[in-house]
């Protein structure tokens, strides 16, 4: 064994056991309104330990903290007023998941004591309002984050705080909205900045091809396991998302037990370790909604929006060395579980008529955003003649001038001339630092914990050295053409299991 195993080794090992100790905040994320949603209530109860975990995981742009005590008369007739706009925003029910996270902490608990001074309460309810991590302690200075953080003064029926609420965000929602009425979605395609909501949503689509995967027993014979190995390991070195990169490294490494002699376990309940329970992307996900994938209509965008989106993220994470393998890897995802008919052939066909070997990432890169487009090309004459398409998201090709100006070189009506070096420039920008540019303000801030917060989850994979996967993949990466975790992985299943093979 080399020294660089030996160091790999013993980064896979702190991995292992980093992940048995899981936050709570993971469970109390996606419990919000699941389950029972009937008589569970939906703002989440907080208190002194899982306070700063919850605010600092929630996808949500907005939080509302109320704080109360359990003897108050008052807070309990406020209660239904705050449930009833708590269950437009909080869980897999909500009418506009994603926007405002609704909580509330008991200050009459002997132990939130600290929390509830923390935050000056003077009286109950007190409610206040702003970005989540602005609540989180040590989020900078204290008299500059209580400045961001504000009372809501006018919040004492149901109406009043979500008329409130919608001045703050310039929303029109309703107490009586449906689901997917009076939409408002990010639609806005000259904004630049909605991509980074999209890691959550990248996150969500891993989730869920992984789901589908399992309740189709889609990994069938050798060809599909290796297959799903392949994509899983470039899931591991270059997943936008840290728990994603986390979760899918444990499934490698733990391969051989979850899939033994190929026969992979499916069970999601009972036993501990089947792949069937794997979290892949850590355990509040999937949360059962998108947020830039978010379509004005409940079956449109979505699923596949987030693979398109996670697709164009991975190629713009990947080195030279590796693009053949992440096309090939792709193509035959694509090919063996991505379960649209019409989507796999269409594809399938796209990549056989590739026909040299790709050797430069940019080539992958603009390889990927050119066949979306391809596809784009063809679904605006279906959606047009069948009616199929969300309203507020007309296919286009893209990027559309108003996104990236320089990217055209000239354009007539039929004929769009690209300057690909451009594109390649946007592309990299746009799913890689601008992905991801919400968390660098998350990641200043600090946090001592050890556990994996959704900060780390967003660090780059071959810079984050301070933590043990982005450890043991920056040494991959570094070492092996494709990813010493792969090679490492795989010597360890031919220690095990000496004839089998699977190249
Ligand atoms: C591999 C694959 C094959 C598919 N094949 C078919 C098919 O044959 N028939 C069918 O009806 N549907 C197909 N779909 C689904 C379809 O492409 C869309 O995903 C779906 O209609 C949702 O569309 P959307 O408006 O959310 O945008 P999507 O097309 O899903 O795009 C998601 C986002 O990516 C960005 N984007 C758009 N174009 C590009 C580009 N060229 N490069 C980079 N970024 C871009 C935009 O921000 C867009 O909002 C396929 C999906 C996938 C993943
Ligand atoms: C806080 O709430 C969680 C989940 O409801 C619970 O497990 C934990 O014991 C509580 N902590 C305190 C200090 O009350
Ligand atoms: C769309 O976003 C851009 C950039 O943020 C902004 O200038 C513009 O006003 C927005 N348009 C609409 C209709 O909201
Ligand atoms: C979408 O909404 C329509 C009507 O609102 C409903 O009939 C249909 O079942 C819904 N579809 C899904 C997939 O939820």
């Amino acid at each position: 064994m080399s020294l660089v195993h030996l160091v790999l080794l013993a980064a896979l090992l702190s991995l292992v056991t980093a992940a048995s100790s899981s936050p709570g905040s993971r469970s109390i994320l996606r419990d919000i309104g699941g389950g029972n949603a009937d008589q569970k209530d939906k703002a989440v109860e907080l208190n002194s330990t899982n306070f700063d975990s919850v605010l600092h995981d929630t996808p949500a742009k907005y939080a509302v903290v109320e704080f109360f005590a359990h003897w108050c008369p008052a807070c309990r007739n406020y209660k239904p007023h705050y449930e009833k706009v708590a269950r437009l925003f909080n869980g897999p029910d909500a009418i506009h998941p994603g926007t405002v996270l609704m909580t509330r902490v008991d200050c009459a608990m002997k132990t939130n004591t600290k929390l509830c001074d923390r935050f000056d309460v003077s009286h109950y309810p007190m409610l206040f309002w702003g970005p989540p991590t602005k609540f989180v302690s040590g989020s900078g200075e204290p008299k500059k984050t209580k400045s961001e953080l504000l009372v809501i003064d006018d919040g004492r029926t149901a109406e009043r705080l979500l008329n409130w609420i919608n001045k703050q965000l310039g929303s029109s929602y309703g107490l009586d909205d449906q689901k997917f009425e009076n939409e408002h979605v990010m639609s806005n395609i000259t904004d630049y900045k909605q991509i980074s909501q999209a890691v959550y949503d990248i996150e969500e689509a891993t989730a869920v091809a992984f789901d589908i995967i399992i309740e189709h027993k889609a990994i069938k014979s050798s060809e599909t396991s290796a297959s799903f190995i392949r994509f899983i390991q470039l899931l591991a070195a270059h997943h936008p998302s840290r728990r994603c990169r986390k979760g899918t490294a444990e499934i490698l490494v733990n391969y051989d037990d979850l899939c033994p002699s190929g026969k992979c376990s499916y069970e999601v309940s009972g036993g501990k370790d089947t792949l069937g329970n794997f979290p892949i992307c850590g355990k509040d996900v999937p949360r059962g909604y998108y947020m830039f994938c978010r379509g004005s209509k409940n079956d449109t965008r979505g699923f596949s929006c987030g693979l398109w989106v996670l697709m164009h993220s991975l190629s713009v994470r990947i080195e030279d060395g590796e693009s053949h393998f992440a096309f090939t890897a792709l193509c035959d995802f694509v090919n063996n579980f991505f379960m649209c008919d019409e989507c796999r052939l269409h594809f399938n066909d796209m990549c056989l008529s590739v026909k040299t070997p790709f050797k430069k990432a940019r080539d992958f890169v603009l390889w990927v955003w050119s066949t979306h487009n391809k596809v784009n090309e063809r679904l605006i004459k279906d959606e047009a003649s069948l009616g199929t398409g969300d309203p507020k998201f007309p296919k286009m090709i893209w990027p559309p001038k108003e996104l990236c100006p320089s990217c055209y070189l000239s354009s007539s009506q039929k004929n769009i001339e690209w300057d690909e070096d451009q594109v390649y420039k946007f592309l990299k920008n746009y799913y890689g630092p601008k992905l991801i540019s919400l968390y660098k303000e998350k990641s200043v801030m600090g946090s001592k914990k050890e556990t994996i917060t959704a900060t780390e989850d967003m660090t780059v994979a071959t810079n984050a050295l301070v933590v043990p996967i982005g450890a043991a993949l920056a040494i991959a990466v570094a070492s092996c053409a494709f990813g010493a975790l792969a090679c490492y992985w795989r010597t360890q299943q031919k220690n095990r299991k000496p004839r089998r093979s699977w190249n």
